[in-house]
Order: structure tokens, then C-alpha cells, then sequence
């Protein structure tokens, strides 16, 4: 995880959680230029700016905090978790849509598939147990 603050916003970056959408580069090419080291760079933007940016990158790489909020700890209101070779269970607010943006399911929980199997996608089904899913291979 790395930071980079310009006094009002501290930005991580989780380079891991990258899926590479360009939302960034393309929202904020002053701020964020993969040519450049280190690649951001807060003062080509006003907060503002930059943070409207980073509540559209899809993977969350992207993050901030104001430097006003301190160190408080902000409490997820969703969790997903990947249960051992089986669907990644949604817990909480955190609302499925399909590519158009429909929304599917305003809040958890939901179980969705991760082995590809499920003749009920997005959803598992339970196929993953009779293919015989193993996620450690
Ligand atoms: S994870 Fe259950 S059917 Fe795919």
C-alpha cells in the first residue's frame, strides 16, 4: 500500500487490487500518469477533483481519507467472503446490478458463484460441490 497526500487528502494506492480500468488516467491525466514516477501526483488536481476520481475506480486500488477525519477507523458496511472452494458470500449493503446497471440485489446477503459452474449466474448454485471446485489448485 502506498501514500500520497498534497496537505488535504491522503490517497492509497493498492497496487495488488489494480485491474487496470484507466478511470484514473483517463479522469485525471495531471494526477495520474503511469509514465511519470511516482505515477501520482496530487498537486495536478484540487481534492475535490481528485477524490471524485477515485470514487469511480472500479476495484477499490483507489482509496482516500481526508486529513481532517484523523485516524478514524471507517467501519465497512459490506463484507464479502470467499468461503473455502465455494461462492463468495455478500453480507450487507452492498447492491449487485448487471452491465447495464439494473439493479439485481439492493443488499446481502447473496452467494456468488467463483467456479464458473452455476447454470444460475451470477448466483452459485451449488454445482461447485458436485464439479468438485478447489480453489487451492
Ligand atoms: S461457486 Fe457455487 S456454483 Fe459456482
Amino acid at each position: 500500500m502506498k501514500e500520497y497526500t498534497n496537505g488535504e487528502v491522503i490517497v492509497l494506492w493498492d497496487p495488488d487490487k489494480c485491474i487496470h480500468s484507466r478511470h484514473c488516467i483517463k479522469g485525471l491525466p495531471k494526477v495520474f500518469d503511469r509514465d511519470k514516477r511516482p505515477w501520482i501526483d496530487l498537486k495536478g488536481a484540487s481534492s475535490e477533483e481528485i477524490t471524485k476520481v477515485i470514487d469511480i475506480c472500479p476495484s477499490g486500488a483507489l482509496s482516500y481519507r481526508r486529513v481532517s477525519d484523523g485516524e478514524k477507523k471507517i467501519e465497512p458496511s459490506a463484507q464479502i467472503k470467499a468461503t473455502k472452494s465455494g461462492p463468495l458470500l455478500i453480507q450487507g449493503d452492498c447492491a449487485l446490478t448487471d452491465e447495464e446497471g439494473k439493479v439485481l440485489k439492493d443488499k446481502g446477503p447473496y452467494a456468488l458463484c467463483r467456479c464458473g459452474n452455476s447454470k444460475n449466474k451470477p448466483y452459485c448454485d451449488g454445482t461447485h460441490t458436485e464439479r468438485g471446485f478447489n480453489d487451492s489448485q
